[in-house]
Formats: C-alpha cells, sequence, structure tokens
C-alpha cells in the first residue's frame, strides 16, 4: 500500500503506477495531462513537496509521504495572480499546455520568487507549448511574480 497526500488530502493506492495515470484515472484530477507520457512535454507536472517535477516519471511507489499538488491544489490566491497575469499578456492559446506550466513557474517562484526573465525560461524548458512561442507566457508568469 502506498500512502501519500494530493492536495492536502492522504491518500492511498493498493498497487504501484505512474502518478500521472492515478491523478488522471482514479482521482479523476485531469488538469493533470496526459501528453507524452514519457518525460518529454511537462504537460504532466505536479509539485512534489513543492518542486515541480512530471509525474509520468514518478511511480507511486516513490512517493511515500510525499505531498502532492496538482494543478487543481494550487492556493486561490495563485489562480487568480495567474489567471490575471495570463489574461493580461495573451499567454494563453489552445491551453493544453498551461496547467503544467503553471505549476511549474509556481514550482520555481516558490523557490525563487524573485526569477528574471533568464531564470524563468530555465524554469519552463521542460514545458512544450506548440502554439505561443514562449514570449507571451514568460510575460505573464514575469507578471505574476511582481
Ligand atoms: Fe509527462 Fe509529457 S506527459 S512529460
Amino acid at each position: 500500500m502506498y500512502s501519500f497526500t494530493v492536495n492536502g488530502q492522504p491518500v492511498t493506492s493498493e498497487t504501484d503506477k505512474k502518478l500521472s495515470h492515478f491523478l488522471r484515472d482514479d482521482l479523476h484530477l485531469t488538469g493533470t495531462k496526459d501528453g507524452c507520457d514519457q518525460g518529454a512535454c511537462g504537460a504532466c507536472t505536479v509539485l512534489i513537496n513543492g518542486k515541480a517535477f512530471n509525474s509520468c516519471l514518478f511511480n507511486l511507489s516513490k512517493l511515500e509521504g510525499k505531498e502532492i499538488t496538482t494543478i487543481e491544489g494550487i492556493t486561490e490566491r495563485q489562480k487568480e495572480v495567474f489567471a490575471y497575469a495570463f489574461a493580461k499578456t495573451g499567454a494563453v492559446q489552445c491551453g493544453y499546455c498551461i496547467p503544467g506550466m503553471l505549476v511549474s513557474a509556481i514550482g520555481l517562484l516558490n523557490k525563487k520568487p524573485e526569477a528574471n526573465e533568464e531564470e524563468i525560461r530555465k524554469g519552463i524548458r521542460g514545458n512544450i507549448c506548440r502554439c505561443t512561442g514562449y514570449v507571451k507566457i514568460v510575460e505573464g508568469i514575469q507578471l505574476a511574480a511582481k
């Protein structure tokens, strides 16, 4: 049996599987996207003890006692700030990458609240966006960080 928390709630699983599959299929937290399923796109990013990781690369057996935060579990304040900043900068097109992008940005800002443009670009380099060219996403994160 594997035990950890997701968005502050204790959860358990009898079987080992990828965290991304557990979140989507068992907990129905579908904000975590299943893009490539092999660690290449960042759409499945979640926070594990406050740091951003690709949930498709973590099996439940590696998560005993850890705190997982998905896009659904970010704070109301974070939701408000990022919704405003991303709307203001026009950072969202199709939106598929955005949950993972936001979780990566929050993981970065948890570590480095004053992150500069270069650090933001590094912080989201594992998150692939096919629409925007990243400029407006970086501007959105910079605005959210203010
Ligand atoms: Fe996990 Fe693409 S689905 S990195």
